[in-house]
């Protein structure tokens, strides 16, 4: 009975010390900027998370700026985290922090957008991003019916910026199915702007894709010409071209592809000025960053699912890659009004 006792109360002093470890566990999160919706949606989704998980959580966001985002990690690496999530602004302007958190051995997660050019990065988690594109091409080619319709059609490309990763993959994937047609005179960019050097969008920003949307519609489709698509990478830049669209264009409206179904592009959809979105559900990002977290400070086998697409320039990253969901004004009630994303009233 003594012994029972013994081992019972051993037990509860191993309970109550596991639980006062999490419960010291300090985790930092640092994110680009409030600026764009979805960034606020994954830092407030990790901080609840990772609370409820028992976590500290030193959540940054840097607006949009490469040396407040160097100076929030490297704070973070000296008070303490124990884990760092770290969604870049420039993917290959964090090689100081990283080292010196290699250098304490404080493992780093990239969040949805690859840390380049280091090897101090232990996970990515993100979406399929080579998949967004395919989403959003092939969704051109089949509304124009590329295959059968005779033609020509007029498209404009507009991309993400240059200094993430993740852009590239998602102007790659979506080029990859429009090129052919391009190539074959089906599909004419009239700008003539295709490469994505030509097309980027610095920072994502809205006002930077308006500008080059507005300088495209004066010089090309001023005589009232029409373009049957605008193949935007995101909802940031989509917002962008339709704003420029509404105020300088004449012709029929074209299909406009969005990504991250913020809630101005599905107001958009709903009013038929935008076309697609893709849904990546950050609640889902955020649960496996989450979990990953717990797997690394228990010790366990993290979960991964792509061990080949993601190299930074030095490594192959360990990546967990969630399935991005094709939305359009027909199935968004139930993607997010249903599963509880957005409240209707936020979509009035
Ligand atoms: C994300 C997109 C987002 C873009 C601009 C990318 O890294 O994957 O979801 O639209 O950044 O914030």
């Amino acid at each position: 009975m003594k012994k029972l006792v013994a081992l019972l109360l051993c037990l509860a002093l191993a309970l109550t010390c596991v639980s006062a470890l999490a419960e010291g566990q300090k985790v930092g999160v640092s994110m680009p900027t409030k600026d764009l919706q979805r960034w606020n949606q994954d830092g407030e989704n990790m901080q609840k998370l990772l609370e409820e998980a028992g976590y500290t959580v030193d959540l940054q966001f840097a607006s949009n700026d490469v040396q407040q985002q160097l100076n929030q990690v490297t704070n973070m690496i000296n008070n303490g985290c124990e884990v760092i999530v770290i969604a870049a602004i420039e993917g290959s302007s964090l090689g100081s922090a990283l080292d010196l958190a290699k250098e304490k051995g404080i493992p780093v997660i990239a969040y949805d957008r690859l840390l380049m050019e280091s090897d101090a990065v232990s996970y990515y988690a993100t979406f399929d991003n080579y998949k967004v594109g395919t989403v959003q091409g092939t969704y051109v080619k089949e509304a124009l019916d590329l295959d059968n319709a005779e033609g020509p059609f007029y498209l404009e490309v507009t991309a993400g910026d240059p200094g993430d990763n993740n852009a590239n993959f998602f102007y790659s994937g979506a080029m990859d199915v429009l090129k052919p047609y391009i190539e074959a005179g089906k599909l004419v960019v009239k700008s003539g702007q295709v490469e994505f050097s030509d097309v980027a969008t610095p920072t994502w920003k809205t006002e930077v894709a308006q500008t080059r949307a507005d300088s495209i519609l004066a010089s090309f489709y001023a005589d009232g010409s029409s373009i049957d698509a605008w193949l935007c990478s995101n909802d940031s830049t989509a917002l962008g071209v339709t704003n420029a669209l509404e105020s300088s264009y004449d012709g029929e409206w074209p299909i406009i592809t969005g990504q991250d179904c913020d809630i101005s592009n599905v107001k958009n959809m709903i009013a038929g000025k935008q076309s697609m979105s893709v849904f990546k559900d950050t609640r889902t990002l955020a649960a496996q960053v989450v979990k990953m977290v717990g797997q690394i400070l228990s010790g366990e086998e993290v979960d991964v699912n792509d061990t080949e697409t993601y190299n930074n320039n030095v490594i192959t990253v360990p990546s967990f890659l969630c399935e991005p969901v094709f939305a359009d004004v027909n199935n968004y009630a139930e993607l997010l009004l249903d599963s509880g994303y957005y409240t209707a009233d936020q979509l009035q």
